[in-house]
């Protein structure tokens, strides 16, 4: 398997590990050995370091190196988080490469950030979208809203009529109540794409919990959209978020082909769309296969596809989440009956929404390990928190509401920090600034722009 580089974290990293140091040579990237367990253990031994963090880890520190991340702390403070397009393009191009032919919408929900837009735009992609809002971004940037797919299953008639109004054309059905909400709208340019549902209980979201007809039930919905003249242009799915392996979508694609196929031949029509949806991962506390092994198992699959039938994808998580990184600063440090605790200015109800949401974790680093020097800093500090970094204590991080759940992880190993140090989380774009709250009043963590290049 090729592994994709991407962060890890937290509690999955371990609790219970016992309150002392590790040694250095522990920083080495190893496999565990048979019989041996790993963090979370209360056997007393020295936890085992995935060589997936510290691949990570040397990853953040050239890029932190080249971006200046240092400086753009002192400059803008904390928390923070540095946006970076180029990996927006970065991340298009590999979808390009390795589907080549499917078009592609970028799933605005996952970074509704103005200059993400752009970057999308730029790149000749384009957009699904699930509100309003979200056409509003899309229409301040520029971007002609006509080639964009509307993907919400379950929309008012406001919606619907608004959407239409700003140009949309192609909205998504899963339901009779759904399909009689079009009523009112002239039906020669409007279509819509079916929504299937695929459960898959292993992606991190199981987005058919929620939407999409059983393709079983399929054929009724398709037959009352002809009878309400609204015309079908094909079928969506999406087989869940951090989907690891083909197998779901080659299941899909396969199950979506043979119902196109019996449907054209009984209604004599022809579709025009298959929409694969989102679910490209991302390697957070965990590596995953890269998209180009995932591709190597869909292509196949997409040999089947006919002429007439155009293949789009709606990548969210792919695209966004390596273009920000967060920068979080320890703002108190105390000392409960389980071990240490540190208070970030960063939490759940903030930047790290995406633990409670989607239970994905992205790795934490002490600025310290990336070879960021912290505000004030001088030689002799410089060369004692050298030496700190070879060493690793269990410690719990706190966000920074009053509310007791807000820990963004427990019992991780990190170098020894104190209050005003900084920590850095790589792969924090999607479903990160975009999901946040308010919560307590604490503002949204600011974006800069960065580039590396
Ligand atoms: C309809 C639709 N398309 C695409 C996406 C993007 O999914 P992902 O971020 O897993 O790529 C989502 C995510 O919720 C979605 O609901």
């Amino acid at each position: 398997m090729t592994l994709a580089l991407q962060p890890p974290t937290l509690d999955r990293l371990g609790s219970g590990v016992p309150d002392r140091l590790a040694a250095p040579s522990d920083l080495r990237p190893r496999r565990p050995r048979p019989g041996r367990r790993r963090l979370g253990s209360n056997t007393g031994q020295l936890p085992d370091l995935p060589p997936h963090r510290e691949l990570v880890r040397r990853e953040l520190a050239a890029y932190a190196q080249r971006i200046r991340l240092g400086a753009l702390v002192r400059e803008h403070g904390s928390p923070l988080f540095l946006l970076d397009v180029d990996r927006v393009a970065t991340q298009l191009l590999a979808l390009r490469r390795e589907l080549p032919g499917a078009g592609i919408h970028f799933a605005t929900k996952s970074l509704p950030h103005p200059a993400v837009i752009r970057a999308v735009h730029g790149f000749g992609a384009s957009f699904e979208v699930a509100s309003r809002g979200e056409i509003d971004l899309l229409e301040r940037e520029g971007v002609p809203i006509g080639r964009c797919l509307h993907t919400h299953p379950v929309k008012s008639v406001a919606d619907i009529t608004g959407a239409y109004l700003r140009g949309i054309r192609t909205f998504v059905v899963d339901s009779p109540s759904e399909v009689a909400k079009f009523a009112g709208l002239p039906t020669h340019d409007v279509g819509v794409l079916v929504r299937l549902s695929f459960p898959n209980p292993d992606a991190k979201s199981d987005l058919s919990s929620k939407f999409g007809v059983a393709p079983e039930d399929a054929p009724a919905l398709v037959d009352l959209c002809r009878r309400s003249r609204l015309a079908v242009r094909g079928f969506t799915f999406h087989v869940g978020s951090q989907t690891t392996s083909a197998a779901p979508w080659v299941r899909a694609i396969a199950t979506t082909l043979q119902l196109m196929r019996s449907l054209e031949a009984l209604h004599g029509t022809r579709f025009e769309v298959l929409d694969l949806g989102g679910g490209f991962p991302i390697g957070y506390d965990e590596p995953v296969p890269s998209l180009a092994e995932l591709a190597r198992g869909i292509r196949p699959a997409l040999a089947a596809v006919p002429e007439h039938v155009r293949v789009v994808v709606e990548p969210g998580r792919f695209i966004a989440a390596p273009a920000m990184t967060l920068i979080t600063r320890v703002i108190g440090t105390s000392d409960r009956a389980d071990g240490r605790w540190h208070h970030l200015d960063e939490g759940l109800y903030g930047a790290y929404s995406n633990i409670p949401a989607e239970d994905v974790h992205a790795l934490v680093f002490a600025a310290a390990e990336l070879g960021v020097r912290p505000l004030g800093d001088d030689a002799a500090e410089r060369t004692a928190r050298r030496v700190l970094t070879r060493v690793r204590v269990p410690v719990t991080l706190a966000g920074p509401t009053c509310d007791s759940v807000d820990v963004v992880a427990r019992h991780l190993p990190l170098p020894p920090l104190a209050d005003g140090d900084l920590l850095v989380s790589p792969m924090m774009g999607a479903y990160t600034w975009a999901t946040a709250t308010g919560f307590n009043g604490i503002a949204r963590t600011p974006v800069v722009e960065v580039s590396a290049a």
